[in-house]
């Protein structure tokens, strides 16, 4: 089948490279020619600075002979010719300052784009019947609207599907290859027809919920596993980790253990964090919160549950002044990580960016950091041309070196490497210093930290303050960690 993706982000240049890997000539059109001169390449990393997806880099190689990424409409038009599918994969942010109210902007400026060829093809007949999938996230009722901004164009014999995408970034690809459910939501059979070509090889395999549903219902499923999902990374630390900072002398990682043992409530996100980040979550929620008060009803829990991810960020950065009463003006700060979350680079709605602005907006002299993947986007985001005081920003090239020199440390971000930093910490800077750990990734190390005279500040710990006077010699005690 030929298929068009419009947009080449994170969905659209992994779903591509999986349509390709699956036999279909497929051809990816983003307005963005860096991003476009980037995956064309056979250079795997180049491809993975800009998006960071194990796995990607080779399977776009692999399957170049079927696979074009194009930031040129004249690329576009005669593939439009014979196109059997067009899957939208174009961002839908929050409208700033809309309470969650989707910005279709990029939607419909991608629908004006390719709209006057459609309507063009095949000598004008539009005899050739085509699909166009709303693989982006969006509002419920969505598909009657891009019903009519498509026919708005003239364009005919078309039909349209709703097919969420429940990928994960991190593990986009295996998501992609080998996904639990691909949700299929049209009006027509005809139209199901095409989507089961697209996806045979989903739809012959027994190992895949392939769900076939109304377009209303599969743009509804995919906000409200969003939902459950943020709900419960939420809970996990405003409930359950919050109860353990409060009350001595219980461990988080205790109480995570009983937790879990019940099958009921299984181990899915029940690890304590900063902040639940990410391009997905916050908007999904605000926008079904949105569309539930629209209807008529309320959205009180899941605005609760909003509120509750920006306050468990605030209060764990204010815990430092609050708890360890420790200023953050004119120190110098190490900030480790700053992905929203381990194996992408992705740093949309990352704790770690939100973590930097308050530094900065609370005096630091300095801010050291280090990300395995995420510097370059972290520079971007953090141009000094935005605003003058980004400049205290200082990009290192490992935590070594983003330590050195620190009164202070924050981990931001699970990445595996980093729950060693307790020896790196011990080798490299000396107490009086905090350590902020918004991931609890250093718990097995707290104690010997304290008793080598670290002050611990942690998600789901009260804070424990340095021994200043220990029995055994700080010394002794740091080289045990
Ligand atoms: N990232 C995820 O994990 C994930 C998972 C499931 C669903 N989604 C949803 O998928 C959609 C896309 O998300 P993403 O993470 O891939 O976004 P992204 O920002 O990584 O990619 C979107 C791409 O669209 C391009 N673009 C913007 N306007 C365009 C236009 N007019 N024509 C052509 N290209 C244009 C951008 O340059 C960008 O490369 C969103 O609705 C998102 O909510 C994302």
């Amino acid at each position: 089948m030929n298929i068009l993706y419009v947009g080449g982000g994170f969905v659209g240049a992994c779903s591509a490279a999986v349509s390709a890997d699956s036999g279909h000539r497929t051809l990816v059109y983003d307005i963005d020619s860096e991003k476009v001169r980037k995956l064309s390449t056979d250079d795997r990393d180049t491809i993975q600075s800009c998006l960071h997806e194990e796995g990607l880099a080779e399977l776009l190689i692999r399957n170049r002979a079927r696979l074009t990424f194009t930031a040129q409409l004249d690329d576009v038009t005669p593939f439009l010719e014979d196109v059997d599918a067009i899957f939208m994969c174009l961002p839908t942010p929050e409208k700033e300052g809309a309470e969650g109210e989707a910005d279709l902007s990029y939607y419909k400026a991608a629908v004006a784009d390719l709209g006057r060829f459609l309507a063009r093809r095949n000598g004008g007949a539009q005899s050739r019947r085509l699909v166009v999938v709303n693989k982006s996230t969006v509002p419920i009722r969505m598909i009657d609207h891009t019903k009519e901004l498509f026919a708005e164009q003239g364009i005919k014999n078309f039909g349209i599907v709703s097919n969420p995408e429940f990928l994960v970034e991190g593990k986009a690809i295996e998501d992609s290859i080998h996904p639990d459910r691909v949700v299929v939501g049209a009006a027509a059979e005809e139209d199901f027809a095409i989507m089961r070509e697209v996806y045979r090889r989903f739809y012959d395999s027994t190992n895949v919920k392939y769900i076939e549903v109304n377009p209303y219902e599969a743009a509804c499923g995919k906000l409200l596993a969003n939902y459950l999902l943020f709900n419960r990374v939420v809970t996990t630390f405003d409930v359950v980790g919050r109860t353990c900072e409060y009350f001595p002398n219980v461990a988080y990682e205790a109480v995570r253990k009983i937790l879990t043992a019940d099958p009921r409530i299984g181990t899915w996100g029940l690890y304590d964090s900063l902040y639940a980040g990410g391009s997905c979550f916050i908007k999904d929620a605000a926008s079904l919160a949105h569309q539930l008060e629209q209807s008529g009803t309320h959205a009180h829990l899941i605005r609760g549950i909003l509120e509750a991810n920006v306050f468990q960020r605030d209060h764990f950065f204010g815990r430092a002044e609050t708890e360890a009463n420790f200023s953050w003006a004119d120190k110098t700060v190490g900030v480790i990580g700053l992905a929203f979350k381990q194996d992408t680079n992705d740093i949309r709605n990352s704790g770690a960016i939100a973590i930097i602005q308050q530094l900065i907006g609370a005096g630091a002299a300095a801010v050291k950091v280090y990300d395995p993947a995420a510097m370059g986007e972290a520079k971007k985001y953090f141009a000094p041309e935005k605003n003058e005081l980004y400049a205290r920003i200082q990009y290192l090239s490992d935590e070594r070196s983003a330590l050195a020199g620190t009164e202070a440390v924050i981990v931001c971000t699970d990445w595996p490497q980093f729950k060693t930093l307790g020896a790196t910490i011990a080798e490299t800077v000396r107490p009086p210093y905090l350590i902020m750990d918004g991931r609890r990734l250093l718990s097995s190390q707290f104690g010997d930290l304290a008793r080598a005279g670290y002050d611990i500040l942690s998600v789901g710990s009260p804070y424990q303050p340095g021994v200043r006077f220990a029995t055994a010699p700080a010394a002794q005690a740091a080289a045990k960690i």
